[in-house]
């Protein structure tokens, strides 16, 4: 008896092993890439992000056009829920991001999006992650938050996902001029313009037009 129990607690901390070895070990990731399969990184934040965000964006008219700022080894497979668009790019400024994007990608700061596009090209921005993570200070962010204005078509969306808590950036974003060109929209799934994934964890997504 004692012997099956040992073997059963064995093989189910092989199993819980490998799991996370597939789920998150750097050559799991990599065979993943390489065979097409998603690589996913599990977080409340991510959960909003993919099951409710990216689909009903993906569900939108094909004439559309998508800008997707930063790019990691979770966001690889993005590009193809997006194929039936017209367009869809990715930009990072960091070289070696590179692997993690698709076709359209441009190796740069968001902040300098008016030298690849014309005025109103975009129809979705999705800036997720980035505030914070090289996006932390009032100019960079302000520069961002108006070429996002200006490079989206009138009656377009930007959807800004982020930690949400003040220390990650060097002012407040509620400061921000550039951010008060949009108009909150009020996300038709979640039924608001400002989503916050507390008290779980802290992560916020906010919905802005820009109005006709
Ligand atoms: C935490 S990852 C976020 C990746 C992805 N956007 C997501 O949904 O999680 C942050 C990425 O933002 C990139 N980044 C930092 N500053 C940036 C900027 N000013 N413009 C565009 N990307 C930037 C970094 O190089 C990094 O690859």
């Amino acid at each position: 008896m004692r012997l099956i129990s040992g073997i059963q607690r064995r093989v189910n901390y092989v199993l819980r092993e490998s799991e996370t070895w597939w789920r998150s070990h750097p050559t799991a990731i990599a065979i993943k890439t390489r065979l097409g399969i998603p690589a996913r990184f599990h977080s409340p934040a991510r959960t909003v992000l993919e099951n409710t965000i990216i689909p009903y964006y993906a569900s939108q008219g094909s004439h559309s056009r998508m800008l997707f700022v930063g790019v990691d080894w979770y966001t690889k497979h993005y590009e193809k829920l997006f194929k039936h668009y017209d367009a869809y790019w990715t930009i990072d400024p960091e070289p070696t991001q590179a692997r993690w994007a698709g076709k359209n990608h441009i190796v740069d700061f968001f902040e300098n999006l008016s030298q690849y596009f014309e005025p109103e090209y975009f129809d979705v921005i999705v800036c997720n992650g980035v505030l914070g993570h090289g996006l932390n200070d009032r100019e960079p962010v302000e520069k961002a938050f108006d070429v996002c204005f200006s490079y989206m078509r009138p009656g377009g969306t930007f959807v800004l996902g982020w930690g949400g808590s003040p220390e990650l950036l060097s002012f407040p974003l509620e400061e921000s001029e550039s951010l008060r060109r949009f108009t909150p929209f009020e996300f038709p799934p979640l039924a608001t313009s400002r989503y916050s994934t507390k008290p779980e964890y802290q992560y916020v997504f906010q919905f802005f037009a820009k109005s006709c």
